[in-house]
């Protein structure tokens, strides 16, 4: 069965409080829900959603709920493993933090965190799996520098500020193009692919999976009409959040810190015929030829994010893997909750008591204001709960 979320609650709770109203920017006006009788309203711009069925029910009193986008909560069970090796990791007489990145221990850390991960997402042996260091940022560059001569062109398909981030970063190495972009409806939106205008002469195609900071996801994804058939996504922030078929991705790469681990790591899962075709200037460290033939040990790692990351990976496969969250398709959940308080003047106010309450990191991202909850795999029903209760309590203490 899966839980409940924010999105699926929320609603619930206007229509037995006949309290907010509550509006919806990414679906049809038809599916909003209104009750303007009361002054104090919600806009949240994502759909009814519900959490997989591996969220966790609760969490320890001591902990807060952290709904940040990244750094992000962890799995309860995966900190105290961690914690119960921390001082020792298993027979080794030392930590994982301590041990030779070429040693026997951390090759079988790192060799059962790939093996987890391909597990997960059913990645073939055609596909190198790459721990990096350097976040998604760095793959905005590596990816054109790997891909493309300074001439190539490059269709991006723009529907946030990281796929806009991404495309700049691009333009210092290839020609890339803007093919779509949301931003002049506020970045509320994902095209009809249809209608998408693809250079069948670019190296690629590039979207963002799932835009962190507009919380706009796509549910499914463009066929490539270029030349070799290449999409690329950056899964930063849905990535592990439900299966994915990769064989239809040349590259997807994501930074670890939201829904798989600690920050430091980022993990590139790439087509094996991609590599070995960088650009003369590309630094050693960003060449995927480089990394895949050393196995990502070609320089010293991140080795106790790659440890971390191992451990999530084996959570989620002894809960059954990511075939769990294909359970219920139309109503998975998406990661990034933005809401904004139609009293504006409010928002600070509500973030300061939610703060109070246990409840952290709710600000909205700087670009955009208002307020967000990131509500990725490790984020307990018990604190989407509360965040519910505690915002039917501050309307009806401020409506
Ligand atoms: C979708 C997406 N892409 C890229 C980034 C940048 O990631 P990093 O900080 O790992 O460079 C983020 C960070 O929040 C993100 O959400």
């Amino acid at each position: 069965m899966a839980t409940a979320s924010l999105h699926s609650l929320l609603l619930k709770t206007q229509t037995t409080t006949n309290g907010y109203f509550f509006k919806n920017p990414i679906t049809p006006p038809s599916q909003n829900i209104s009750f303007p009788n009361k002054s104090l309203s919600i806009t949240c711009a994502t759909q009814v959603q519900t959490q997989s069925p591996t969220t966790p029910k609760s969490q320890s009193q001591d902990r807060i709920f952290n709904f940040a986008a990244g750094p992000a909560t962890l799995p309860e069970s995966v900190l105290k493993k961690a914690e119960s090796e921390l001082y020792i990791w298993r027979d080794s007489g030392m930590s994982v933090m301590e041990m030779s990145h070429r040693g026997k221990d951390f090759v079988s850390i790192i060799e059962k965190a790939e093996s987890d991960l391909r597990l997960l997402l059913n990645i073939s042996s055609d596909y190198h799996v790459l721990f990096l260091q350097g976040g998604a940022t760095t793959q905005f560059a590596a990816i054109p520098l790997n891909l493309c001569k300074p001439n190539d062109s490059v269709d991006f398909v723009v529907t946030g500020s990281w796929g806009d981030k991404a495309f700049k970063e691009a333009t210092k190495y290839c020609k890339p193009n803007v093919i779509w972009s949301g931003k002049s409806e506020k970045y509320t939106k994902i095209p009809s692919f249809e209608a998408l205008e693809q250079d069948p002469n670019a190296k690629y195609l590039h979207i963002c999976g799932n835009e962190t900071i507009h919380g706009v996801e796509f549910k499914n994804y463009p066929v490539p009409l270029n030349k070799d058939g290449i999409l690329i996504a950056d899964m930063s922030s849905h990535f592990c959040s439900k299966p994915v078929d990769v064989s239809k991705f040349g590259l997807i790469y994501a930074g670890a810190q939201k829904n798989v681990g600690p920050s430091g790591v980022t993990i590139v899962i790439i087509r094996k015929d991609l590599v070995g075709n960088a650009q003369e200037i590309t630094p050693v460290m960003l060449d995927y030829k480089i990394h895949a033939d050393n196995k990502s040990l070609y320089n010293t790692p991140p080795c106790y994010g790659i440890y971390m990351c191992g451990l999530v990976f084996e959570d989620l496969l002894n809960q059954g893997g990511l075939e769990q969250m294909s359970v219920e398709k139309s109503v998975r959940s998406l990661m990034n909750v933005p809401f904004t308080l139609e009293k504006s003047e409010l928002e600070a106010e509500f973030i300061k008591e939610a703060s109070k309450e246990k409840m952290v990191q709710l600000k909205g991202h700087r670009s955009v204001g208002g307020m967000r909850a990131s509500i990725y795999n490790a984020m307990p029903l018990a604190g989407v709960e509360k965040l519910v209760a505690f915002m039917k309590d501050f309307q009806s203490r401020h409506g």
